[in-house]
């Protein structure tokens, strides 16, 4: 009898595997570490055989600490850190490199020369992404550039690229399946959002062998079994999708409108548009949210590097606190009348600004200036950048309006936004997020939602649940046993001053650009 479902969620910093029953309810979770390498200012790499390995000792504790059999689970439903590059041997299963990181700039001149020779259009125009080395065409270009014989093996079809869910099912399946799912797919910048297939003259472009590219499959379908010396027994693995889309399933954003925000390291904030893909005109990202049943369902990617970094930068790299909990606190006790502003560019502006070459800068520093207001300063920052996202989507979602094809419903009422993540457990910080965009902000008391949302797919293609009704509802039964409100922040700040605070960010943000527009 197949009772449960068990969802592997590798992300940038650690590999988790939750197992859950047949109500989506979490039985047991396993957790580990993934080793970080930085071997230049601004490349960072992961070791494959880490990724692997911690994915494997995930699963095994999982299923061992729920007494799971591997007969009792219906599927495995893979979710992963999305963009990073892995490219492997098919013969020996080694790869050939160490993976290149979505975080990883290496490939900035080479994307500057893409823009410059006039190809973003093209670029954007098939796969809703922008010239910029957070995608993962320019990695593997890169790696089969650098790596001695890389290329003509690829040629002779003896390597194989992946994302890192690609990679995973190849090992789990011991290197019978070579394959990856649609969401994936489009964050390489070699994927024809539109017409759902790789794109010859971007292979082209970026110099990338098709003998090397996996399968794209929907993201609930039969992907293999595991082979059976992994496990114990062969298990189906039925459900794949990037953490940000499996997020936005975790958090039931199944109908058009719909809004989830994730803050981890960085922050994803997708707002599913429908059917239709709508082409960002506000320097935001159009993705693949989910492909079921060979239909495509499309969101719109606002994506910001640094968000809890910018918390660990303030522990770790200044020493003012001791963890990360305490930042609540602290902000709570800043002097109002010391406006302190934050601009963590760590490793460059994400959307909507994408200038790679901009570094960090802190305005508004006086001799008062204490641990307080710098921890309000970086909690701020989170909010004031979300709002620079949700008023890009509202632009794009306004210039779309009475597009054939968008949805009427898109834009229409009040804009909520579902939250997830470690972040999101200051109360402080939800309510000031609610405050500067004057909109309702949902906490669910489920907040393992990635994974959530990679169980729900292998659950799908299992038979266990319903699939979402043709117009994007919500599944019957999803929004009340696998989504529920734990608590709603409502805006309390009067909007002038919400109104005078960001256009105070949007001025430091504007000094802090390398451009200085
Ligand atoms: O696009 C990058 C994103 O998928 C990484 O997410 O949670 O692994 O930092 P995370």
């Amino acid at each position: 009898m197949e009772t449960s479902v068990l969802a592997l969620d590798q992300g940038t910093t650690s590999t988790r595997a939750i197992l859950f029953d047949a109500g989506l309810r979490p039985l047991a979770t396993a957790q580990q570490e993934l080793p970080q390498h930085f071997p230049s200012p601004g490349w960072v790499e992961h070791e494959p055989e880490d990724i692997w390995q911690g994915a494997l000792a995930c699963l095994r504790r999982a299923m061992a600490e729920g007494g799971a059999a591997p007969r009792s689970l219906a599927g495995i439903g893979i979710t992963n850190q999305r963009e990073t590059v892995v490219l492997w041997d098919r013969a020996s299963f080694r790869p050939v490199h160490r993976a290149i990181v979505w975080q990883d700039r290496r490939t900035a001149e080479a994307c500057a020369g893409l823009r410059e020779a006039g190809h973003e259009a093209l670029i954007s125009r098939r796969t809703g992404l922008l010239a910029d080395p957070y995608f993962s065409a320019t990695k593997l270009a890169w790696l089969l550039d650098h790596v001695p014989g890389a290329r003509a093996q690829a040629a002779r079809g003896e390597l194989a690229f992946g994302t890192v869910d690609s990679f995973l099912l190849w090992r789990l399946t011991g290197g019978r399946v070579h394959a990856t799912d649609a969401t994936n797919a489009a964050r390489t910048l070699l994927f024809d959002i539109v017409k759902g297939e790789w794109d010859e003259e971007l292979l082209r472009l970026f110099g990338i062998p098709r003998a090397i590219l996996p399968e794209v499959r929907d993201c609930a379908t039969e992907f293999g079994m595991t082979a059976p010396e992994i496990l114990g027994a062969p298990v189906p693995i039925r459900g794949i999708a990037g953490d940000q889309q499996a997020a936005t399933l975790g958090q039931a954003c199944f109908a058009p409108g719909m809004l989830k925000s994730t803050y981890g390291t960085g922050c994803f904030a997708l707002l599913n548009t429908g059917a239709t893909p709508v082409f960002s005109r506000h320097r935001l990202l159009t993705t693949i949210a989910w492909q079921l049943g060979g239909q495509r369902t499309y969101a719109l990617e606002g994506a910001i590097f640094v968000a809890g970094a910018a918390v660990q930068w303030l522990r770790d790299g200044l020493g003012l606190i001791a963890s990360a909990a305490e930042t609540g606190e602290l902000a709570r006790r800043a002097d109002p009348a010391q406006p302190v502003y934050l601009v963590p560019a760590f490793v460059g502006l994400g959307a909507p600004w994408w200038d790679a070459e901009a570094r960090g800068a802190i305005f508004g520093l006086t001799r008062a200036t204490g641990r307080a207001e710098l921890a309000r300063a970086a909690l701020e920052s989170v909010a004031f950048q979300t709002r620079d996202l949700l008023d890009a989507m509202h632009a794009d979602l306004a210039d779309a309006a009475g597009t054939a094809g968008v949805d009427g419903a898109l834009g229409a009422g009040e804009t909520v936004l579902r939250v997830d993540g470690g972040m999101v457990a200051s109360d402080w910080t939800m309510q000031f997020l609610a405050d500067i965009l004057g909109a309702p902000v949902d906490r669910p008391t489920v907040m393992e939602t990635t994974a959530l949302g990679a169980a729900w797919l292998a659950g799908l293609q299992a038979g266990l649940f319903p699939p979402p009704g043709a117009a994007g509802d919500v599944p019957r039964g999803f929004g009340a046993t696998h989504w529920r409100l734990d608590r709603r922040f409502q805006p309390l700040m009067a909007r002038e001053e919400a109104a005078r605070r960001h256009a105070g960010w949007l001025e430091a943000v504007r000094r802090t650009r390398s451009t200085g527009e």
